[in-house]
């Protein structure tokens, strides 16, 4: 399977790249970095950074530093810490960027694979939008587009009450998105929700793994006091909808698109009837999920 994962990289967004990079048969043809949890250049590091603990290599291409239309940003360092990366102490990998902007890149990927690139957005959707403005063929050329975002039923994580992050962060893009693609796979917000890395599972692969102990402390520590039942992985799930379609247990079709305005509904995932766009994860085989994270994290970490 060749892969191409359009990213933020916070902590989550790490975790869903060492599941590709620890899986057998994924192949990882580029990543595209994109602004979003932290700042551009951040993102990139932090890209370089996950594939130096796994000992691999991958094209990395920056993307946008800004959404379509500029507004004041909400980051989120209080979940990802101050770089995004949980704080991570020591830094060991070389940032070696490609000079091609990560929106190019993906439509000269998907032209050189066509029918064959499985896309994976886990941040703002700015550089697929952009890739779409580029060729508008994009679509087609690709075998298929999932991506982390959206609330499905209007309960956000930001401070627009109905958004989630990646829409909110971009609504214009998330639109265009939505509105081009034939079959979004969308896996929401309050499917991360609902699908918890229960706090047992995360302290054995916290022992286990010093890197995934390294990058979840301070992410871990914000939902411990929050009270939820494990570590919220959203985009590790996003991943699994793309890289294990064998352990769906639920999904909706439906029309889907963004909201553009509105104090509290800007960025807001709006869904209903209409001619079919998107596809909603509502559930996904958890015990099969940990399984193959753990595995994947033993492949790609050591130990
Ligand atoms: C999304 O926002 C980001 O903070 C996470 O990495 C994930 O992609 C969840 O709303
Ligand atoms: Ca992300």
């Amino acid at each position: 399977m060749k892969l191409f994962v359009d990213t933020d990289a916070g902590v989550d967004d790490a975790l869903a790249l060492l599941l590709a990079l620890g899986t057998p048969g994924v192949e990882l043809v580029g990543v595209g970095a994109v602004d979003g949890n932290v700042a551009l250049p951040r993102v990139v590091a932090n890209v370089f950074e996950v594939l130096a603990a796994a000992g691999r290599e991958a094209p990395v291409y920056p993307g946008a530093d800004r959404p379509l239309v500029p507004e004041p940003r909400e980051r989120a360092t209080f979940f990802h810490g101050e770089d995004g990366l949980g704080n991570l102490k020591a830094r060991r990998a070389t940032i070696r960027p490609e000079a091609t902007p990560a929106a190019l890149a993906l439509v000269e990927l998907a032209k050189k694979h066509p029918g064959e690139l499985r896309v994976v957005a886990l941040g703002p959707l700015t550089n697929l939008a952009l890739a779409l403005m580029l060729e508008p063929r994009l679509p087609e050329l690709v075998e298929g587009l999932f991506v982390m975002g959206g609330a499905h039923a209007a309960r956000g994580n930001t401070k627009r009450l109905a958004a989630e992050f990646n829409f909110a962060a971009d609504p214009e893009a998330a639109r265009a998105v939505l509105a081009a693609f034939p079959k979004t796979t969308l896996l929401t917000w309050e499917t991360t929700l609902a699908h918890p890395l229960p706090w047992e599972v995360h302290d054995r692969l916290a022992e286990r793994f010093p890197f995934y102990r390294a990058i979840t402390g301070v992410t871990a520590r914000y939902l411990g006091e929050k009270g939820t039942a494990g570590l919220l992985i959203p985009d590790p799930l996003a991943m699994a909808a793309a890289l294990f379609p064998e352990l769906e247990r639920e999904r909706e079709p439906t029309f889907a698109t963004v909201e553009l305005c509105g104090e509290h509904a800007r960025g807001m995932l709006v869904t209903g009837r209409g001619p079919e766009n998107a596809e909603i994860v509502l559930a996904i085989d958890l015990p099969g999920l940990i399984a193959r994270f753990e595995a994947a994290l033993a492949h790609a970490l050591g130990g």
